[in-house]
């Protein structure tokens, strides 16, 4: 498999897995990502071995069951225009997690109406299996803030949203309750008027890693990371992470790999847009990541995808 080439499910189709997330459950590694075609939203891969993958479902889609979760959320899974036709809403950066205390795996990604980006609302979804229907529970605001390029986190004893506020100027950390099912705590405001994006959190050693991308739609841009002893703490200075396009991507989320007591860490970005393609379509960038002296995270460009360990 190569970064930045389209890579196929075992039915021989192109994996449409865009802005998305990687979870471990019951032997397998789920991959839930943006799927823009037809009437799809989310879809969802299975693999072993993080290379052959096989299409499950279109887990989010303009026909999935609503079930509103809270007062006034929003649960509009299309418009309609004038002759009435569907016409779709946005949903992106799709991230999902267990929840053990309610056995739900619970989505949260990013919402808005379809035609502009000004709802700048997250979304919720949940399933009773990984890959199976989910139903949709409705967008908000947290605390009336916008919210816009997102990521969970799940740490021992809890679980973080993370998301793009104020027009992405800022980026907003948000403990989930324990059903993972809303925010509980606004926990810390990061890199006030650094607008960053595309946010992926991972933790190594005891050490809260956020990489970023800057602000410029689907055009690649430096990525940068921070790092910091507790999640709610002080967080470092934004640093380099790549070169000055990140290598042409934007991160997805970071997958943490053990085996044999050794863990890796595995950038994933989206490569959008390119020759041919529709800007929503994306291939896919993996690189192993490395750590310096200092800890600081970096990584060197390779074609190859990596041998996951
Ligand atoms: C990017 C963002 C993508 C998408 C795009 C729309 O900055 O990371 O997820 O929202 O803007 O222009």
């Amino acid at each position: 498999m190569k970064n930045g080439k389209a890579w196929y499910d075992t039915d021989g189709n192109v994996i449409h897995c865009h802005g998305g997330y990687i979870i471990q459950y019951d032997g397998y590694y789920y991959w839930y990502g943006e799927n823009r075609l037809d009437n799809n939203y989310v879809s969802c891969y299975r693999s072993k071995d993080l290379k052959t993958w096989e299409f499950r479902n279109h887990v989010l889609t303009t026909d999935s069951k609503v079930e509103q979760l809270r007062f006034n959320m929003t649960t509009d899974l299309f418009k309609t225009d004038g002759v009435g036709n569907k016409i779709k809403v946005n949903i992106e950066r799709p991230k999902v997690l267990y929840n053990k205390r309610i056995n739900q795996f619970v989505m949260w990604a990013h919402y808005e109406n379809g035609r502009d980006y000004l709802e700048a609302k997250c979304a919720i979804a949940t399933c009773d299996t990984p890959d199976g229907d989910f139903v949709f529970r409705g967008a908000f605001n947290p605390y009336g803030y916008m919210s816009r390029d997102c990521t969970l986190f799940e740490d021992e004893d809890a679980a973080y949203f993370i998301s793009a506020s104020r027009d992405n100027a800022d980026l907003h950390i948000y403990r989930l309750t324990e059903d993972y099912l809303n925010v509980d705590e606004h926990v810390r405001t990061l890199f006030q008027g650094e607008y960053r994006e595309a946010p992926a959190l991972f933790k190594k050693d005891g050490m809260y890693y956020m990489i970023t991308s800057f602000c410029t739609g689907w055009a690649p841009n430096q990525g940068k990371f921070s790092k910091a002893c507790a999640i709610g703490g002080q967080w470092t200075s934004l640093k380099n992470f790549g070169d000055e396009t990140t290598y042409r991507s934007q991160p997805a989320f970071v997958l943490p790999v053990s085996k044999n007591g050794e863990t890796k860490y595995y950038y994933f970005g989206d490569r959008w847009g390119g020759k041919g393609k529709k800007y929503f379509e994306s291939t896919y960038v993996v690189l192993e990541i490395k750590f310096d002296e200092n800890n600081d995270p970096y990584i060197i460009y390779e074609d190859e995808v990596p041998d996951f360990i």
